[in-house]
């Protein structure tokens, strides 16, 4: 079974734990989970949409897209 997991933020989450700050992931794209890497920065000229990107990097929309909700 495979499973597609959406990533609707663009941009990592600052945490700040003790006099460090942390940049985590959340666009699902970093190779250095679970810390931003920046790749992120390609997610930016997303419109509205499903995009799925491969190991590569390559960006692909998706035209049609089921959701449970
Ligand atoms: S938030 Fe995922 S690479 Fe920066």
């Amino acid at each position: 079974m495979s499973r597609i997991v959406l990533h609707e933020r663009d941009r990592p989450y600052l945490v700040k734990v003790g006099d460090q700050e942390l940049h985590l992931c959340a666009c699902g794209l970093s190779a250095n989970k679970p810390y931003c890497d920046g790749t992120h920065k390609k997610t930016l000229d997303e419109k509205d949409g499903v995009y799925l990107y491969d190991h590569e990097g390559k960006r692909t929309k998706v035209e049609s897209f089921y959701s449970k909700q």
